[in-house]
């Protein structure tokens, strides 16, 4: 008789019974089937097997509080869990968010030598409860997932392999020299909504892959110092950072986002953000008085809630190039305290414009407000005579919402 079908049939006659002996296998909670259903085990048997065994047939490597079905994931979040389960070699991803756990301990993981990614979201994990080289072990782990715990430190010994690294919503105060080194894949770096005061410098710079940091809603002062030339991607808003080094991005020239909203930036050297492929700037919720230089890739620029009096563009826009025009479509100036409507010198200038976002500007007291129009649309664009310049137009507009989507897509890798 096939092998399976014997199986089924064992398995079958097992539950209809309720005379199943055999422990170590928990029929209600991992597996539910109809009564009339045939049962198929969970586990993958391998040939030579020896199926005269029963203990051996109900043999489950998975910890009987999660649920592994067929393949490498193992699904043990939302069980209320304080302790992790023992993983079995064969498991590649392994869920473990929103529990209770507090500690990571060596004997969980003493056999999960193919970890590729570890979920451990939403528990209670402290920085020393884990276990000193409990993850240095795990040389596949390519994702680790702890955000919203309560570590304070960042877990160190980490594999060389980890490319993925959120470590958001915990309490980590700083970045120690040994910390992150020789992650020499990291890719992502998430520490957003911590308590890091500072990056000293040589902390970061090691870290050869990196396109992507995350520091928001931390407490910084400083800029985060050296950064590796790969970033492409610097998310700290909401710290309290006054001042940016006259030459701090100079050595980054892949950076396609910057994100400073919700800081006490009060200078920019005007030619700061001169930098090849930067599309979004985010700058809002700042102290800056003036302007600065606009890089011809630029596509969205945000600098509401400042002290700008004038947007000169004699600064933004020093010269007119037509066979290569710049490329700002957005622009966001509202709760400042811009005097004049925006010059129509700007749609020359920024030949793509799509929208600027006016709004309602600060007053001083004893001001009447003016009144602006919120939104101002680009004049030109539904007057376009000339046909080829209408059909550059619409790619220009069509590439940028492409290139949007890529910057917003890569800034959320996962949701919290
Ligand atoms: C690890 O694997 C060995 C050999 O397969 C097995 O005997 C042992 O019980 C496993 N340990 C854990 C914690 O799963
Ligand atoms: C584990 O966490 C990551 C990051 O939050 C998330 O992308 C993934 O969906 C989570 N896995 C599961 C199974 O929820
Ligand atoms: C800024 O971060 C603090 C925590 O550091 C948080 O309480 C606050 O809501 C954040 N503000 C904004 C505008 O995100
Ligand atoms: C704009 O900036 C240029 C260069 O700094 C300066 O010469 C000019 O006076 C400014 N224009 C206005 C209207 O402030």
């Amino acid at each position: 008789m096939d092998i399976s079908i014997k199986l089924s049939i064992i398995a079958l006659i097992c539950l209809s019974r309720g005379l199943c002996q055999y422990e170590g296998y928990d029929y209600e909670t991992d597996y539910d089937p109809e009564p009339n259903e045939p049962y198929h085990p969970p586990v993958q048997f391998t040939q030579n097997v020896d199926y005269s065994d029963p203990q051996i047939i109900y043999t489950n490597d998975c910890a009987r509080e999660c649920f592994c079905p067929p393949g490498l994931i193992m699904y043990c979040d939302n069980r209320k869990l304080k302790n992790i389960p023992k993983i079995p070699s064969r498991i590649q991803q392994l869920y473990l968010q929103f529990n209770d756990i507090e500690a990571v301990t060596m004997k969980s993981f003493i056999n999960a030598t193919s970890l590729k990614e570890i979920n451990l979201s939403h528990n209670k994990i402290k920085s020393n409860k884990i276990e000193v080289g409990v993850f240095a072990k795990l040389r596949k782990l390519e994702q680790i997932f702890m955000h919203h715990n309560d570590l304070e430190e960042i877990p160190f010994d980490l594999p060389g392999s980890v490319e993925r690294l959120s470590l958001a919503f915990n309490k980590i105060v700083r970045i120690n020299d040994d910390d992150l080194q020789g992650l020499v894949k990291l890719t992502m770096l998430d520490l957003c909504n911590n308590h890091i005061d500072n990056v000293k410098s040589k902390t970061l710079n090691k870290l050869g892959r990196l396109m992507q940091l995350n520091m928001c809603n931390n407490k910084l002062h400083f800029m985060p110092a050296s950064l590796p030339p790969s970033l492409m991607y610097l998310s700290i808003e909401n710290n309290s950072i006054s001042n940016i080094p006259d030459d701090y991005f100079t050595n980054l020239p892949n950076l396609l986002a910057v994100r400073m909203s919700h800081n006490n930036l009060e200078e920019i050297p005007t030619k700061m953000f001169n930098l090849p492929n930067l599309v979004e700037l985010n700058l809002g919720h700042n102290k800056l008085q003036h302007v600065f230089f606009i890089p011809r890739s630029l596509q969205h620029l945000y600098i509401e809630d400042n002290e700008l009096e004038s947007l000169n563009m004699t600064i933004m826009c020093p010269k007119i190039d037509h066979s290569n025009t710049n490329r700002l479509t957005y622009l966001r100036v509202d709760q400042n305290k811009l005097k004049a409507p925006i010059s129509t010198f700007a749609y020359l200038c920024f030949p793509n414009m799509q929208r600027i976002y006016y709004g309602e500007q600060k007053h001083a007291e004893g001001e009447t407000p003016k009144v602006q129009e919120p939104m101002l649309t680009h004049p030109s664009v539904s007057e376009e005579e000339d046909e080829d310049e209408d059909d550059d137009d619409r790619e220009g507009i069509a590439e940028y919402r492409h290139e949007e989507y890529g910057v917003e897509d890569n800034f959320n890798y996962y949701s919290y």
